[in-house]
């Protein structure tokens, strides 16, 4: 019963902040995985994505708004590391998304990598929200698991609402040292020129209804021209990886267009342009992550947009962060390895 508009594309939302402010695990949360615990010192050090289908989104979120029309086919989310030493993977996720997600601790307020991320969006103009995770740390946080975050806070002695609404008023403060109007997401009158924040946690679900809802219906609603389907294939290579069984692969983000199986390629190479052939388009099963290893589905089309492991030969040397390009029927490869070349 969803209403899927055929001609709009899923949005592509990077989620990025300080590191440890919760990102995997927020997404560790709507996936229902354990990702961030197999993470080499709990640190992200690739960019991820996942692949949120509209009608588990409509199952996260009916509590908060049963009748809630979802017209895009999902969402589409990019994971990036907050360690100080990965800001061209930050970067890289920045250019490739419709919307983000700036994660905040509420426990550390603004953080150094924080404002580096909200720079990053602001030279692009990309909109994003706040995600004001780890509210269950107030003290005395009574849990109600996955609840809407004003039925959650609806729950709270009057000494937490008194601390919660404390940090949350430091956090606009620290927003507004920044030149940025920030504003709770449901007293939010300006969607837009004030930034909403909505309230999470990422260990017992609170307020991730709300997150999930505000994207969608924000990205709906706002960015139809940005969110409609175009033929022209836009895709960015994220990760260049050897895997047992298929040799290099490239992680891909299809912005837009269609990538077939047997489709020619250029990919950008440290020693020239790369011209191969698609061998095969992998991708990982709906809510689970690209870059952890796991099963993948195999596909001769796939549709932007969408996260897809590539495997072909000859990509030893592609360039993660540079554009993926077809050859069609009608296009000249020297052109193409020219533009290939021009990241
Ligand atoms: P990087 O990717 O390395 O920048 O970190 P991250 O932002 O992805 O944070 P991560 O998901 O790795 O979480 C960091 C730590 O905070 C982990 O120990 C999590 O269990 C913990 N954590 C994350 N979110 C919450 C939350 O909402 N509440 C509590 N109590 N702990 C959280
Ligand atoms: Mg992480
Ligand atoms: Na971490």
């Amino acid at each position: 019963n969803e209403v899927v508009e055929e001609s709009l594309r899923s949005p592509i939302c990077c989620i990025m902040g300080h590191v440890d402010t919760g990102k995997t695990k927020l997404l560790d949360c709507i996936r229902g995985t354990n990702v961030q615990e197999g993470e080499a010192g709990g640190i992200t050090q690739q960019i991820g994505a996942t692949y949120f289908p509209a009608e588990n989104i409509r199952e996260r979120t009916k509590e908060l708004k049963p009748d809630a029309k979802l017209k895009v086919p999902g969402l589409l989310v990019i994971d990036t590391p907050g360690h100080e030493s990965f800001s061209n993977l930050r970067s890289r996720g920045s250019n490739l998304c419709d919307i983000a997600i700036l994660v905040v601790d509420i426990m550390h307020g603004l953080e150094p990598q924080t404002i580096e991320s909200l720079n990053l969006l602001r030279k692009r103009n990309t909109k994003f929200i706040v995600a004001l995770n780890k509210v269950d740390r107030l003290y005395g946080w009574k849990t109600s698991k996955n609840a809407p975050i004003e039925k959650a806070l609806a729950l709270q002695s009057k000494d937490v609402v008194i601390e919660f609404n404390m940090r949350l008023t430091h956090v606009i403060t620290q927003f507004k040292e920044q030149g940025l109007n920030t504003e709770i997401y449901y007293k939010n009158r300006e969607m837009g020129d004030t930034i909403s924040i909505v309230p999470t946690s990422a260990i017992s679900g609170e307020g991730i209804p709300d997150l999930l809802l505000y994207l969608v219906m924000w990205s709906q609603k706002t960015m139809v021209e940005k969110l409609t389907f175009v033929d022209k294939v836009q895709c960015t290579v994220l990760e260049v990886k050897v895997i047992a069984g298929h040799g290099t692969t490239i992680d891909v983000v299809l912005v837009n267009g269609v990538l077939h199986e047997g489709d020619q390629i250029v990919a950008c190479g440290s020693q020239g342009p790369i011209i191969t052939t698609v061998r095969s388009l992998l991708t990982p099963h709906p809510m689970k992550e690209l870059r952890v290893k796991g099963t993948y589905l195999h596909h001769r089309v796939v549709k932007a947009a969408q996260c897809i492991k590539i495997t072909a030969q000859g990509l030893e040397h592609a360039v993660a962060g540079t554009s993926l390009h077809v050859i069609g029927p009608d296009v000249d490869v020297e052109e193409a390895k020219k533009t290939a070349m021009e990241d």
